[in-house]
């Protein structure tokens, strides 16, 4: 085997926030495996790329991912497994013919991909696979940006977790970190925003949903909202006001 397996963060949305190094990649790379999550949808992912890159002359595999909740040090469901082990093998496949593949990931594969658990099969079926990481630009970083808001500054500490986890969970990240960025919100908003009103903390809390594209919008009155946010959102908690700001006026 002497394929390489490229695992590409694409940034979340906005093309020119794939960087260049992943356009390169993607360019040269003759097979695309990317993720969807739906059924039958479609790769966010791959579509993001699809507009820095033609993919006419590549092979492209879309393969579904359940989207189920894992836990660490528990099993994950069977057809989560199954679903690891295909796009593996379909990987495999690729790089024993000596062609490099490309799994993009939405935004930066270290935070909340599959791209890891695509890793990790892979390792656990064969040890001798190249494969290379390449970052992208995260949804948080992107939601900050549009916000205007940093996400951490000096000694503030930082929680990044799903909304989706246990009620205890969230009440205690809300009590210990300075900024809380809350990913997953779409189907757990009611629940938030009980959560964030006992923790007073509402007035510190802003959605973004889908940062970085033509549909991004903001919003910081979470319980105004009509209808559930796209699955594209998330909520950045943030304490501290700006202390640069109030000591130079
Ligand atoms: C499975 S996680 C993927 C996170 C991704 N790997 C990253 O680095 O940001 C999916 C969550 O990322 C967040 N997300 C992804 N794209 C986003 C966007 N364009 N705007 C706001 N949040 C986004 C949402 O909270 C969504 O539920």
């Amino acid at each position: 085997m002497s394929g390489t397996l490229y695992i590409i963060g694409t940034g979340p949305g906005d093309p020119q926030l794939l960087t260049l190094k992943a356009v390169n990649i993607f360019a040269s790379c003759p097979v695309i495996i990317a993720p969807h999550g739906a059924r039958n949808g479609s790769s966010t992912a791959l579509a993001i790329v699809s507009e820095a890159v033609s993919l006419a002359d590549k092979t492209v595999v879309e393969l579904h991912f359940p989207m189920k909740k894992i836990r660490s040090g528990h099993e994950p469901a069977p057809e989560i497994l199954a679903a690891w082990r295909h796009a593996a093998e379909q990987a495999l496949y690729y790089l024993d013919q000596d062609q490099n593949v490309c799994f993009p990931t939405l935004g930066d594969p270290a935070i909340y991909s599959t791209g890891y658990y695509l890793y990790e099969t892979i390792c656990g079926i064969r040890d001798d696979v190249a494969v290379e990481f390449v970052p992208g630009v995260a949804a948080m970083s992107s939601c900050s940006a549009a916000l205007a808001t940093p996400i951490c500054l000096g000694d503030e500490m930082v929680a990044v977790i799903p909304a989706t986890f246990s009620d205890d969970r969230l009440r205690s990240v809300l009590e210990h970190f300075d900024t809380i960025v809350l990913m997953k919100v779409h189907r757990v908003m009611d629940r938030i925003v009980e959560l964030l009103k006992n923790a007073d903390l509402m007035d510190h809390a802003v959605l973004v949903e889908k940062a970085g594209t033509a549909g991004e919008r903001t919003c910081a009155e979470l319980d105004k909202l009509s209808e559930a946010p796209h699955y594209y959102s998330t909520i950045i908690v943030r304490k501290n006001p700006s202390t640069v700001r109030t000591l130079i006026n």
